[in-house]
């Protein structure tokens, strides 16, 4: 039995091989190879590409293992473990040149739902700021060497990261949902990568996250993270669009939030 250690530092090693790539396509120039759910959600080149690569890595080490993978569908395993995969996560920023992307990858058993698997280890890499955050289920949430801790207080209100989806129908729903939320909030923040928000509440860079219409490769890694780091997280109940919420912050905040959010 691989211990949740070895799975984190395989994935480690492919996200920090697979940034390294991305980070290279980007200096290249980046080619929009499709739009997917709306024209604002597109798919690179790069993101392929980067995916690929993923895939022929675990594929090699973890021969056994299932794949879930935001661009290139999923394959059951026998071993009882899916390595879940966004290869560009903030693949709108990555287009646009700005920093805020990262690979996410993550170790999960149990289900292929966010709301029922048990993630057992993970790594988000963000090539552009040369960090890569990691967790292990039992062994924390690591930043280099420092562990990391989310934040337990907010005097000044909270930090509160968010995004709103590809989907213009549900804009004014998502806006309106924010509106509940202002009254904690000291400000928003809209980082473009699901993955960094979730690593940016475990390194207490954010003291919270939510966002709804997230897919399980947004948030493998990151909210394991945020769970490693003393957070607390929760994927809810899909809307009408069939968009779970996902909700994360120190415990306390968490409580308040989620009223706010969901009554
Ligand atoms: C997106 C980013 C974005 C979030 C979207 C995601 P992608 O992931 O995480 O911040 O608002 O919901 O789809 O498409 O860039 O991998």
């Amino acid at each position: 039995m691989t211990s949740p250690l070895e799975l984190q530092d395989l994935a480690v090693e492919i996200a920090t091989e697979a940034g390294e790539l991305a980070r290279r396509r980007r200096t290249e120039g980046v080619a929009i190879a499709a739009s997917k759910s709306t024209l604002a959600d597109i798919v690179t080149e790069a993101d392929r590409e980067v995916e690929a690569l993923i895939r022929s890595r675990l594929a090699v080490a973890r021969p056994d293992d299932g794949f879930l993978g935001e661009e290139s569908g999923d394959a059951e395993g026998t071993s009882g473990i899916t390595w879940v995969v966004d290869p560009i996560d903030g693949t709108v920023n990555y287009a646009f040149g700005m920093p805020s992307y990262a690979v996410s990858i993550a170790a999960v058993t149990g289900s292929r739902n966010p709301g029922e698997w048990r993630a057992l280890a993970g790594a988000v890499r963000a090539p552009s700021f040369g960090e890569t955050f990691r967790a292990a289920t039992g062994e924390g949430a690591w930043l280099d060497d420092r562990r990391l801790s989310v934040t337990t207080d907010a005097p000044a209100g909270a930090l509160i990261g968010t995004g709103l989806g590809y989907d213009p129908r549900t804009h004014a729903g998502d806006l309106e949902t924010l509106s509940r939320v202002m009254p904690l909030a000291r400000d928003i923040r809209r980082i473009g990568a699901a993955s960094l928000d979730l690593a940016f509440v475990a390194a207490g860079r954010l003291d919270a996250y939510f966002e709804r219409g997230l897919q399980p490769w947004d948030i493998a890694a990151g909210r394991l993270l945020v769970d490693e780091a003393g957070g607390r997280s929760g994927w809810f109940e899909p809307d009408e669009f069939g968009r779970s919420m996902a909700i994360v912050a120190g415990p306390e905040l968490y409580e308040r939030l989620r009223e706010r959010i969901l009554g």
